[in-house]
């Protein structure tokens, strides 16, 4: 069974998890009014925060959402759930190094008056959470076998100034998820309007050619990921050329390997899409390399050996 995570970190303090804490009122809950960040920490260090912040900053300043805290304010808060939780251990005395997944998630709080934007909007003292769990790696079967997507009906739109900010509006996520679900896969695909692949639900999608690694640009509507950045910049001395492509689905499909990355489920094989077979229809083993290469780098990074 899940364990239950204790704490949460509300609004500059430790927090019971199971105790009722936000208004029905806040915004986050009627609107999805909100951002968030999710990612990695192994020994208690918080896997690429710097990015993850700066990508909760451009979410925030996308809708004029004031973040109630600092980055080092935040900062401290993991660090103190993560001890409270008992995912911080150093792994010195032999025991597994603590392995969480963490999400930092801001509401814009609540607004008096009712409607999308009542007076006082930019002024709200925003809500912050963040939450811990251990590190539960994707299922055994989707690293065995890799994901097999199906693509959405829901199409994203290139010039949406929202592709790329986090927000907690995720019925598109949802729905598309759902899709894949009744279809019998395990993710779904967005494309853009005119077809070409923008970004998984929750990740984003590489083809494998060769030693080249191709995704999709900003352009295709997708979130920029971290994972995606560090992929572009270890690609070179993991033998690889990481380059921004636009992908249609015959491309993808037709690619000696494909994979999905992400922060928390890392480098994830993605082995069909709408029932055809990517490469061998195996999960590739430049892929699984990748995998292996990302989770070398993260503990590195918790031993103070890589940044
Ligand atoms: C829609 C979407 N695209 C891409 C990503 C990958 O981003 P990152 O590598 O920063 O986790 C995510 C992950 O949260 C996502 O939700």
């Amino acid at each position: 069974m899940a364990r239950v995570p204790g704490f949460i970190w509300l609004d500059g303090a430790l927090a019971p998890a199971g105790a009722p804490h936000l208004p029905v009122s806040d915004r986050g809950f009627q609107l999805g009014d909100g951002i968030f960040e999710t990612l990695r920490a192994r020994r208690g260090v918080a896997i690429e925060l710097d990015a993850h912040l700066a990508r909760l900053h451009q979410s925030a300043d996308a809708l004029a959402l004031r973040l109630p805290f600092g980055d080092e304010a935040i900062a401290e808060g993991i660090v103190g759930l993560l001890a409270a939780e008992s995912l911080d251990a150093d792994g010195r005395d032999g025991a597994p190094p603590g392995d969480a997944a963490l999400r930092i998630t801001v509401s814009r709080g609540t607004v008096a008056g009712r409607g999308l934007l009542p007076a006082g909007y930019a002024e709200a003292t925003g809500r912050l959470v963040i939450e811990a769990w251990p590190y539960a790696p994707p299922a055994p079967r989707l690293l065995a076998e890799g994901a097999r997507a199906i693509t959405s009906t829901i199409r994203h739109a290139r010039r949406s100034p929202l592709a790329g900010v986090k927000t907690t509006s995720r019925a598109e996520h949802v729905y598309a998820r759902l899709e894949a679900l009744r279809a019998g896969a395990d993710e779904a695909l967005f494309l853009t309007a005119d077809g070409e692949v923008s970004e998984s639900t929750i990740a984003n999608v590489w083809a494998v050619v060769g030693a080249r690694l191709l995704t999709p640009s900003a352009g295709a509507a997708i979130l920029a990921g971290t994972t995606r950045a560090w992929l572009f910049a270890h690609a070179a001395e993991l033998g690889f050329a990481a380059e921004e492509r636009p992908l249609v689905v015959e491309a993808l499909v037709g690619a000696g390997e494909a994979f999905l990355s992400s922060s928390v489920a890392g480098i994830v094989p993605l082995v069909a899409l709408d029932g055809h077979p990517i490469g061998s229809g195996q999960p590739g083993q430049r892929s699984l390399a990748l995998r292996e290469a990302r989770e070398r780098w993260i503990d590195d990074v918790s031993l103070g050996r890589a940044g």
